[in-house]
């Protein structure tokens, strides 16, 4: 397999999709079947061994003894392109294929974005020990046919004894600096929330503005704090991505707004300290005007170091040049990180562009990957 045969796979698994003419596949929804059995196909022709966990999680295993966990994520964000987490995947059976000779395990996580349950990293936690055992995620494991008592069986082997993941940069970096490959070596941290307002519905042409109790505006005037404190937060990002509004007509004063947040830097304190002053912001907000706030944690993931050491011998001996980036998204790496040593490799991502339909990857770069994979494969030993 080469870098055209892995972008064709992954715009092939592009067209299994919940809304037609978008790319959107989250957890467990229908057509994450037919993405299983064509990925289950290729990891078979590959060599692997497959079976799909009680989280949903699709793991293939060639070879015997200590072994590297090759992954990433088959879910994708609402309107997604055709890459992200997909890429990955394929990436490791194309190398499986190649027949390596350590022994592998591949991962094809069910669920990276936490787009379905608002959390994200179902898949790869159940890795570690510490699924989601939230009763909307249980539920939609039942409903996919799997069975939740087997969730501890997902946890990883003790055979495995590092991890490694490629993924496109999702950013502009690599794509600024001329660069096809990037080694991350540390993943930003990451804080999501969900804010409920609550104030008090009532008839939009009758009700003199100043006897409004409005979520909705309460909400929109916490979102401008939102910007202004990541604006001034060097390093900082923060995101409302989300917000609905009940009961949601256009006659009606909303008397609920709920929104996500969600809040990342390099640096836990700094991440910490800004978390805490939006939801304060948020309770001082509804206050002045009269609603309430509350909030739910749905992530507190710390900041996690990589071992770009265990790549970076790989990505020099394939003669390309080293550069170390911290990763701003979040990634499956970081959860597995948590278990062994965890090592990933960027590609460069065309105009920086992610979460998008217009989400690409160069041919060539699939290619240098592919051959710093050959390489680490060659070479890899447990530490
Ligand atoms: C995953 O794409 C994330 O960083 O949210
Ligand atoms: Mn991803
Ligand atoms: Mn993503």
């Amino acid at each position: 397999m080469d870098g055209r045969e892995i972008i064709e796979r992954c715009r092939l698994l592009a067209q299994q999709t919940e809304k037609p003419g978008a790319i959107t596949r989250t957890y467990l929804s229908p057509p994450m079947r037919e993405v299983h059995r064509l990925v289950r196909g290729w990891m078979e022709d590959a060599g692997l061994t497959t079976h799909v966990d009680a989280v949903g999680n699709l793991r293939g295993v060639r070879g015997d003894g200590p072994r590297l966990m090759i992954a990433s994520h088959l879910d994708t964000v609402p309107d997604a392109g055709a890459f992200d987490g997909i890429l990955g995947v394929m990436m490791a059976i194309a190398l499986v294929g190649q027949r390596p000779p350590c022994a592998v395990e591949v991962a094809a996580f069910a669920e990276e974005e936490g787009v379905r349950f608002g959390v994200p990293f179902i898949g790869s936690r159940a890795l570690v020990g510490s699924p989601v055992m939230d009763n909307g995620v249980l539920a939609a494991i039942r409903d996919f046919g799997l069975e939740p008592a087997q969730i501890p069986d997902a946890v990883v082997d003790p055979d495995v004894k590092g991890y490694l993941e490629f993924h496109i940069e999702q950013g502009p970096v690599l794509d600024t600096l001329g660069l096809p490959l990037g080694v991350v070596e540390s993943i930003a941290g990451m804080s999501r929330w969900e804010l409920r307002f609550a104030g008090k519905a009532n008839h939009a042409g009758t009700t003199p503005m100043e006897l409004r109790h409005d979520a909705l505006a309460c909400a929109a005037e916490w979102i401008g704090l939102v910007e202004h404190v990541s604006q001034n937060t060097p390093g900082l990002v923060a995101t409302v991505g989300k917000i609905e509004a009940r009961p949601g007509a256009g006659n009606v004063i909303p008397g609920e707004a709920i929104a996500s947040l969600d809040v990342r830097h390099a640096f836990d304190e700094v991440r910490e300290r800004a978390l805490n002053m939006l939801l304060d912001g948020a309770e001082h907000i509804a206050h002045r005007r009269g609603l309430t706030v509350s909030g739910e944690s749905r992530l507190d993931q710390a900041a996690v170091p990589l071992h770009f050491e265990m790549v970076e011998e790989a990505v020099e001996s394939a003669g390309y040049p080293v550069h170390r980036m911290v990763s701003g998204a979040g990634h499956d790496a970081m959860i597995l990180a948590q278990k062994v040593p965890a090592a990933m490799i960027f590609l460069r991502s065309p105009g920086g562009i992610s979460h998008h339909p217009d989400e690409s990857v160069r041919e060539e770069d699939v290619d240098a990957a592919l051959a710093v994979g050959h390489q680490l494969l060659r070479t890899w030993s447990p530490e």
